[in-house]
């Protein structure tokens, strides 16, 4: 009954709400009950004192025993009430049957009652049955004091009904005012539970429909609270897997389209050699295409492996100074070769002293894979300017080159995965990927990397590396 967090609320606010009105509405009567009594209580001792003033004032023959009678009358009308005033000896009490009771007076309690009274007690009582009256009724007595002491006792006698109906209505309004509370909080609950478990309820739907892979909507929460943001990572955790997926099938593409293409060539070179359709004075030419396509083979393998490596987070930094001009003048080296082949001049601009923070064998494939790119991508008899400069936080670096450059639309793809401007197995050999772990390297540096282009004319890449 308890399962679903909606009544899970609704429950537990009920519950509290419930048993706070009814407590309060308990509390309000009985009060109200007590308030009741305790001024019917004073208003019958001040009309006994009055009569006892009375009785004294007739004694001294300050008032007739007409007028007297008057006065009673209209006090017992005023405070709904019959008087009686008793004179007793109090030496009477010690021998009960001696008592001289008005005829009529026989009530079973009031013995001990006039006993106290006698002693200057005052006596009251809320809920007496009464033989003489034959109902329940409001009881109080005063000793009936005068200059020689104590010499009675006045008693009151007024109906219970009248008060038990005025506080029965009472009752009456204060519950049905605290049924109306509930009925209305109850509503309020039932829709704040509602409101604050929907949203929950969505959640964990769209969770079932992800994990089942169905499509489902973005979540929408109007609120600001945490399940609001919830929702928010939620979405954003949804989108991060859709992308990761996509991604992971597009590199599963691309790497079995670039890995198909060489494989195919050297098997079909491989059976042509076997099945004897290639002459044995072309094995060399063949087998130095066979050889090409391995080494681009290894390079992707190599490549993946890398990219695999950055994007787990494996890959650790050993970042230290280094002298640029040092590094520079290694990469250049291995480099040597390809520009020599192409009559490419290369010029360096580097001082000394530019240091950069970095680690060396990550810095030294940034720029291998920069300075290849340079190399591949200018004709013969082109050109290549690395130039190194120290700044205020920043080593900067750029390498121009006078190639065949970029055209505006491919600029901002270059740094991609796998992507190539020329996809023709024609361009000169890559994988796609030179530039995509150029840039994952430099941004565990936590650097950037931009490019400068223009077709026909060349092309500049710069990178920055932060000082320490
Ligand atoms: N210096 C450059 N001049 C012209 N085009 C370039 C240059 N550097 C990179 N590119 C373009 O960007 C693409 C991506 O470069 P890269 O990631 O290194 O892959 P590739 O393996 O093709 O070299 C290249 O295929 C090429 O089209
Ligand atoms: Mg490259």
């Amino acid at each position: 009954m308890f399962k679903s967090i909606f009544r899970k609320l609704l429950v537990t606010y009920l519950a509290i709400i419930i048993s706070v009105i009814a407590v309060l509405s308990l509390l309000i009567s009985m009060v109200y009950n007590w308030y009741v009594f305790d001024q019917k209580q004073k208003e019958l001792e001040k009309a006994g004192y009055y009569v006892n003033e009375l009785l004294n004032k007739l004694e001294n023959e300050e008032i007739s025993q007409k007028e007297l009678k008057t006065s009673l009358d209209s006090m017992g009308y005023i405070s709904d009430s019959t008087i009686y005033a008793l004179r007793i000896d109090k030496k009477a009490l010690q021998y009960p049957k001696s008592l001289q009771m008005d005829e009529d007076l026989q009530e079973s309690y009031l013995l001990s009652d006039l006993q106290k009274i006698l002693d200057g007690e005052k006596v009251f009582r809320k809920k007496q049955y009464s033989e003489k009256f034959d109902m329940y009724v409001v009881f109080s007595g005063i000793p009936w004091k005068t200059n020689s002491g104590i010499s009675g006792a006045i008693l009151l006698f007024s109906p219970i009904s009248q008060i038990n109906g005025n506080l029965a209505k009472l009752n009456l309004i204060i519950w049905i005012m605290a049924f109306i509370f509930i009925i209305i909080s109850a509503l309020v609950i039932y829709l704040n539970s509602q409101r604050i478990s929907k949203p929950i309820k969505q959640i964990e739907m769209a969770a079932g429909k992800l994990a089942s892979g169905e499509p489902s909507e973005d979540l929408v929460v109007s609120t600001k609270d945490e399940i609001a943001k919830l929702a928010k990572s939620f979405n954003y955790m949804k989108h991060q897997l859709a992308s990761t997926e996509k991604m992971r099938s597009e590199f599963i593409a691309s790497v079995s389209h670039d890995m198909r293409t060489p494989l195919t060539s050297i098997n079909g070179f491989v059976s042509g050699m076997l099945d004897g359709i290639v002459q044995p004075a072309d094995y060399k030419k063949y087998l130095t295409i066979i050889k090409d396509e391995t080494v681009r083979l290894t390079k992707l393998t190599s490549d993946i492996l890398q990219l695999a490596k950055i994007q787990s987070g494996s890959i650790k930094l050993f970042r230290e100074k280094h002298l640029v001009k040092d590094i520079l003048d290694s990469v250049i080296n291995s480099t040597r070769v390809f520009m020599n082949n192409k009559s490419i001049g290369l010029t360096l601009e580097c001082d000394h002293a530019v240091t950069v923070y970095a680690d060396i064998d990550k810095l030294k494939q940034i720029l291998i894979n920069i300075i290849d790119n340079a190399v591949k991508y200018t004709e013969n008899g082109g050109a290549i300017w690395v130039e190194v400069t120290s700044k205020s936080t920043i080593t900067e670096f750029r390498i121009r080159d006078t190639g065949i450059g970029i055209s505006p639309e491919d600029l901002p793809l270059i740094f991609e995965k796998f992507y190539r401007v020329d996809k023709s197995r024609s361009s000169p050999g890559g994988t796609g990927l030179g530039l995509n772990i150029a840039k994952s390297l430099i941004e565990l540096h936590e650097g950037k990397i931009w490019a400068v282009s223009e077709v026909g004319t060349g092309t500049e890449i710069i990178f920055e590396l932060p000082e320490k």
